[in-house]
This record gives structure tokens, C-alpha cells and sequence, in this order.
């Protein structure tokens, strides 16, 4: 064969078997997932989430897969390690598609490569697919790039809670260009002394970003010095990421994020599951984070007896309350072994626009929509 510039593409059919894939989610925007996960996520028969994947794509599962929320956030653990390794290695044996979703990469602080080595040894299969970390993305949505060319050439990414693990140099940290801080929402002072202590200048920019990629992320700008006090005078709290070098000053420069009008707002959408997606489609656009909490269910009559009869009855005007009315009213049509001939001679009356746009997916104009 020539060679092409392209190599063949990865072979993402869903697997046959009881399978793990360990999905990256990204930081929060649900753009940010890529195509595989995307993909592995809608082949799913059993998703297990983390806290910090973004819900919005828990709705790209199919619509039987067991979905559960296996996430840790600090103080409040849904599941130990153990019992979600249990959990996914049972369902994968059972013959389960199991996708585990989480935050940011799986492989960046993400015990990823624990849940993957718990695979190994249980013989299930086990694949990767990568995500957009917030060490690198959550900045990007900041205007805050982690290398710049006369700036920084190299980042380094650091877990805050290593203060004294005996693995972690933080020499290293306090001389790398650009520091990425992740988990150090709450001793960000106390990482703050400690560079300086191992040599890096106070007055080295510096900014935090929570919730990064999110409506509502929010970022704060400052020195080594001073980034500790700024963030708690700002009230932001965890999931923060703090970078510590040059590049932190780019920020005024590069922001481009603006935060959403709905930005933060919880909004509980209460109608019907089957007819809330572009409602809620149209309000996380926005920024708002949106729950469904169904109050109504339809259920269809059509075909009904009574139904059947009312429509093949004689009527000089046929009055429809809503789009679902129209729906039912044109399957009872067919039920009743009818067709919208049946229809010829009567007058059509539409309580709004929507039940009018209706009508005419059925081809048929109403003759009444009040103003
Ligand atoms: C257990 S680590 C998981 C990191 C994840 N695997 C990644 O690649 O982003 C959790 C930490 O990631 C950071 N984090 C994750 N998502 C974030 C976001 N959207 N905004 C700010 N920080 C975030 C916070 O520092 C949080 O405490």
C-alpha cells in the first residue's frame, strides 16, 4: 500500500464482550469529551461517573444503561476506590459494556491507571481514551496558555496534597517555568510559602480558575504572594486549579470566556421527560445547570375505542388544545383505518402557534389560530 499522511484510523467498534473503557470527560464543558469517548459513552450498558464529569453528557447514554454516580468529592464519598473497581470489574463480567467517566484525563490524577491495572488482573479487557485535563484546559478557557514561546517552555503539573509524600520535589516545582496546582483549593497558602521557600520569587504572576470550561467558571489573578487571599476574598472554592508562572499575566491579555446569563442558576424543568430536551438544551446553552424532575407523563389514547369513534364522527369543526392532541388525533385516524381525507369538509381550529406547526408536519393548515 502507499503511504498515506494519514494513519488508519483506531478501530472504535463497540466492543462484543464485557469490556472496561476508561473515558476522559474533560473539565466541564461538554464539548470537550472527543469522539471516541463520545462513542464508547453512547455503546454503554453501565456508565459509573465521577463527580466532576459533566452531567450533561450522562444524557448521550442509552436510554436502558444503568448510570451511577461512583464519585468522590472530599468528605463526602459516593464509593471507595475498592468498591468501584468491584463494581466495574462484576458488571464487565457479567458481559457489560462499562464505560467509567471521568473528569479531566483518567490518567492525570485520575486513578486511571489503578482502575486499569485492577483490570489486568482480573483479565477484562480494558481500554483508554483520553481527555482534555483541566491542567491544560481549564487555563485555555482563561486565556492562560501553558507554555508561550519566551515565556515558559515547559509545565509541570503538581498535585498540592504531595506536601510531604517524599516522592514530590517541590525544588522542581518552584524552578519549572509554568506550575499547574490541582487539589489545592484548600491549602493554597500553605503551597504558596512553600515555593517561595524553595526559591521562587513572590512577585511570580499567578491566578486560580474554578469550575474551568464551566458557565460559571471564575477566575482570579495575582502573585504567588497574594493568590491565596485573593481566591479566599473571591469565595472560590474546589475544583480550583492554580498556575504559578509568567504565563498567569496572559490572562488580561487572551481571556475570552465569557460567562453565560444563566451562569450558576439551577433550574428544575418540569415537564415531560420526552418533551423537556430542547428545553433544556436551550438553558444549559446559557449557563444553566438543569435537572429534570418530570411532574407530568403523557400517556397516548390513540387507537382508543372512544377515540376511534369521535374521530369518524360527524363534526363541522375539529379543535386542537396542543401539538400532542394533533398527534393523537392523526394516529387514531390511522387506527381507526382513516387517512386526513377523512378530514375533508371539516374546519380546523389551533390553540397556538406550536399546535399550528403541528398541523402542518401533517400537512394540514388550521383555519382558526387565535391572535
Ligand atoms: C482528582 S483530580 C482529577 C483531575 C482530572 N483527572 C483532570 O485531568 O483534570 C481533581 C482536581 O482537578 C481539578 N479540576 C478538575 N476539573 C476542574 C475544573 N473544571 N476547574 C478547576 N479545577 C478542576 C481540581 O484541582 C480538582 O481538585
Amino acid at each position: 500500500m502507499p503511504p498515506t499522511d494519514d494513519p488508519p484510523t483506531t478501530d472504535r467498534r463497540p466492543p462484543t464482550t464485557g469490556h472496561v473503557t476508561l473515558v476522559g470527560a474533560g473539565p466541564g464543558d461538554p464539548g470537550l469529551i472527543t469522539v471516541a469517548g463520545l462513542e464508547a459513552l453512547r455503546n454503554a450498558d453501565v456508565v459509573l461517573h465521577d463527580a466532576l464529569a459533566p452531567r450533561a453528557l450522562l444524557r448521550e447514554a442509552p436510554a436502558g444503561a444503568e448510570v451511577r454516580n461512583v464519585g468522590k468529592r472530599a468528605g463526602a464519598h459516593a464509593a471507595t476506590q475498592d468498591e468501584i473497581e468491584a463494581l466495574m470489574l462484576e458488571r464487565a463480567r457479567a458481559g457489560k459494556r462499562v464505560v467509567r467517566l471521568k473528569g479531566g484525563d483518567p490518567f492525570v490524577f485520575g486513578r486511571g491507571s489503578e482502575e486499569m491495572r485492577a483490570c489486568r488482573e482480573a483479565g477484562v479487557p480494558c481500554t483508554v481514551v483520553p481527555g482534555v485535563t483541566s491542567a491544560i484546559g481549564a487555563f485555555a478557557y482563561a486565556g492562560i496558555p501553558v507554555t508561550h514561546r519566551g515565556l515558559s517552555s515547559a509545565f509541570m503539573v503538581i498535585n498540592a496534597r504531595s506536601m510531604n509524600d517524599g516522592v514530590t520535589s517541590w525544588r522542581a516545582a518552584a524552578e519549572v517555568d509554568t506550575l499547574v496546582l490541582l487539589m489545592g483549593a484548600e491549602n493554597l497558602a500553605e503551597c504558596a510559602g512553600r515555593l517561595v521557600a524553595e526559591g521562587r520569587a513572590p512577585e511570580t504572576p499567578a491566578a486560580s480558575v474554578q469550575w474551568g470550561t464551566r458557565p460559571d467558571q471564575r477566575v482570579v489573578t495575582g502573585t504567588l504572594a497574594d493568590i491565596a487571599d485573593r481566591v479566599a476574598e473571591a469565595g472560590l472554592s474546589a475544583p480550583l486549579v492554580t498556575v504559578v508562572g509568567p504565563v498567569a499575566e496572559l490572562a488580561g491579555e487572551l481571556a475570552w470566556f465569557d460567562p453565560a446569563p444563566l451562569a450558576g442558576r439551577q433550574i428544575a424543568v418540569t415537564r415531560s421527560r420526552a418533551q423537556s430536551s430542547e428545553l433544556v438544551d436551550l438553558l444549559e446553552a446559557e449557563g444553566a445547570f438543569v435537572t429534570e424532575t418530570p411532574t407530568i407523563e403523557l400517556v397516548s389514547r390513540a387507537g382508543s375505542a372512544d377515540l376511534c369513534e369521535a374521530v369518524a364522527a360527524p363534526a363541522d369543526w375539529w379543535a386542537f388544545s396542543s401539538a400532542n392532541g394533533v398527534h393523537v388525533a392523526m394516529e387514531t385516524l390511522t387506527a381507526a383505518g382513516l387517512d386526513s381525507r377523512a378530514l375533508a369538509g371539516r374546519r380546523l381550529a389551533a390553540v397556538g402557534e406550536a399546535t399550528a406547526a403541528a398541523l402542518a408536519g401533517y400537512g394540514l393548515r388550521p383555519d382558526f389560530v387565535p391572535e
